[in-house]
């Protein structure tokens, strides 16, 4: 049923990323850097909001007149600083929202990342916590409507004895002591969503926490536009005898509030507790069905750890040696952290096709999806493209993944392909085998589009394998004119067939020609949407 939501979705989502990645380039894409610029308005928020929180009197007689002060008054820093607090803070529920929805659509919260999923949920809540408690502090007519609301929303659910709202909130007066709790939960809260959204990324390797420079400094220039533009003001002055009229509402984090007025607590309680069960639940509804984890064969293993720099799942760890080989540590795979994505697999310097004395057994490998079955699949396409083809195009091995591009769909004369979890699972070696062989011209490595990874590492280690960057290195025997790194999203499946089709001549004119291009103008990576 989720599939059936999901894939249209995924499509849509695909297809919009396209245009931002030729507005922005891919590396600074927003939509691919919402995790990060949730962060980096996370900092905005904090350090407009300790200026504020300078220039705040924290009494109930003197917190309106004070941010009327720097509204007005100092509105060149005060008032800036308090509509980028505002924004910033508005901006992070968008970009939340978005977040989560696109982890969900790309299917990037079961299995291996249950827990980043999980701890969502409650930096979620936090958030919102962070957000209402800051509408407070102002003590205008709009502070006292959600002061009054969430205290008599807390007030449902018969935890304090007594109802907070009436014994804090008297028709005439607020008590100080009160005030200064709510100044407390607002200074509090946030230090919990912090915390909250480490403990998000702890699981991830070498998560990305910073957005791009450039794409800081242009999010910022916004807010501080829109600060100038549309500066955030206050309502009237509280007034505990008098009922607000009417109010502007903040859509990103006060809408609730409407609900609770015309649902009242129980429903509105039901609704919160029930949407964040279900959210909790995702994971595991259904549970992602999971093939076995990477498995270590000890004799195998030399301790080098490769695998366990390039796992991008923290799932490999080094541990000192079991038996009695000469070698410090062994790798060791954490079962429920391993994304079965095989690049482990591919780092491994024992992962090379040429072995031939019996099966190729592997130091690391994924037991249902093993690299003497990719070899196994690599000489069945070569097989196939033994014979010349008829279009008079060069034959081309293609090594894709199942979450880029669809690579099933390219097999014709002169075209055979193996498509692995992840590109990062392919060994350079295969594209030295896959060549020396004599059956292919060309070599076509896809996988998702840059920047897009499903298995995260997959598509960068790949680059940087070839380019010698990273081990393992692809022999320097190997024509780099006959390689081609296309990456390539499922919705740009069309035009990565074209691609292949224009390599293929390309490889024809190459044999006519004398004098071929360098390599590295062949191995320079394109993106085909
Ligand atoms: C303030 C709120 C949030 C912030 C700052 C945040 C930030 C991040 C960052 C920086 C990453 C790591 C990206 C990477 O390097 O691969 C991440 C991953 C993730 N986030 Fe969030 N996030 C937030 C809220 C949420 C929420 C509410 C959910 C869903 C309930 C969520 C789901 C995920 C998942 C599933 C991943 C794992 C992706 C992966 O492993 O590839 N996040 N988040
Ligand atoms: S398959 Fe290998 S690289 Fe991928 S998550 Fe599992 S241990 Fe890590
Ligand atoms: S890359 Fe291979 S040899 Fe090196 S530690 Fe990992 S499993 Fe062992």
């Amino acid at each position: 049923m989720l599939k059936t939501i999901r894939h249209p979705l995924r499509t849509l989502l695909l297809h919009v990323e396209a245009v931002f990645d030729r507005a922005f380039g891919p590396h600074w894409n927003p939509i691919r850097q919402l995790g990060t610029l949730a962060f980096f308005l996370f900092w905005v928020c904090a350090v407009s909001g300790i200026y504020v929180f300078i220039l705040f009197e924290t009494t109930v007689a003197g917190a309106f007149a004070s941010v009327e002060y720097m509204t007005r008054e100092q509105w060149y820093l005060g008032g800036i600083m308090r509509s980028l607090h505002r924004y910033s803070s508005d901006a992070m529920v968008v970009v939340m929202v978005l977040h989560m929805g696109r982890e969900f659509v790309l299917d990037r919260y079961r299995g291996a990342r249950w827990f980043s999923w999980l701890i969502g949920v409650p930096t979620i809540w936090f958030l919102y916590m962070s957000g209402i408690s800051g509408y407070w502090l102002v003590w205008d007519q709009l502070a006292q409507y959600v002061a009054i609301a969430s205290m008599e929303w807390l007030d449902w659910l018969g935890i304090f004895g007594e109802p907070v709202a009436t014994n804090f909130l008297t028709p005439d007066s607020l008590s100080d002591r009160f005030f200064s709790l709510l100044v407390f939960i607002h200074i509090f809260v946030p230090l919990f969503l912090l915390f909250t959204m480490w403990i998000h990324v702890l699981r991830v390797t070498q998560p990305k926490i910073n957005p791009p420079r450039g794409l800081a400094a242009g999010t910022l220039v916004m807010l501080v536009a829109l600060s100038l533009v549309w500066p955030a003001v206050s309502h009237e002055p509280a007034d505990l005898a008098v009922v607000p009229a009417s109010l502007n509402l903040d859509w990103f984090y006060l809408p609730f509030y409407l609900l609770f007025d015309a649902w009242g607590g129980r429903t509105l309680w039901g609704l919160a507790v029930g949407v964040s069960v279900l959210l909790a639940a995702m994971p595991w509804l259904p549970p992602l069905r999971r093939s076995k984890a990477a498995r270590v064969a000890l004799d195998k293993c030399n301790g080098c750890r490769r695998c366990f720099a390039d796992c991008p799942f923290g799932a490999i760890t080094m541990e000192a040696r079991s038996d009695s080989l000469p070698f410090e540590q062994e790798a060791v795979v954490d079962t429920d952290a391993c994304a079965r994505c095989g690049i482990c697999v591919g780092a491994c310097p024992v992962s090379t096709p040429f072995q031939r004395a019996g099966g190729l057994v592997t130091a690391i490998d994924l037991p249902d999806f093993a690299l003497g079955h990719v070899r196994d699949l690599t000489e069945r396409g070569l097989r196939a493209l033994a014979s010349e083809p008829a279009d008079g195009g060069r034959r081309v091995m293609v090594f894709g993944c199942d979450h880029g591009a669809r690579v099933g769909d390219l097999e014709q004369s002169g075209v055979a392909v193996v498509s692995l979890p992840c590109i990062g699972m392919l060994p350079p070696s295969f594209i030295d085998y896959a060549l020396s062989r004599g059956a292919a011209d060309g070599v076509v490595i896809t996988g998702c589009r840059d920047g897009g990874c499903y298995q995260r590492f997959g598509v960068r280690w790949t680059q940087e394998r070839l380019e010698g960057m990273r081990d393992p290195y692809l022999r320097s025997r190997v024509p780099r004119q006959r390689i081609r790194t296309l990456w390539a999203a499922p919705t740009d499946a069309a035009k990565l067939e074209e691609e292949v089709q224009t390599f293929r001549f390309w490889l024809r004119g190459l044999e006519d020609d004398h004098s071929p291009p360098p390599p590295e103008a062949a191995l320079a990576p394109e993106s085909v949407e």
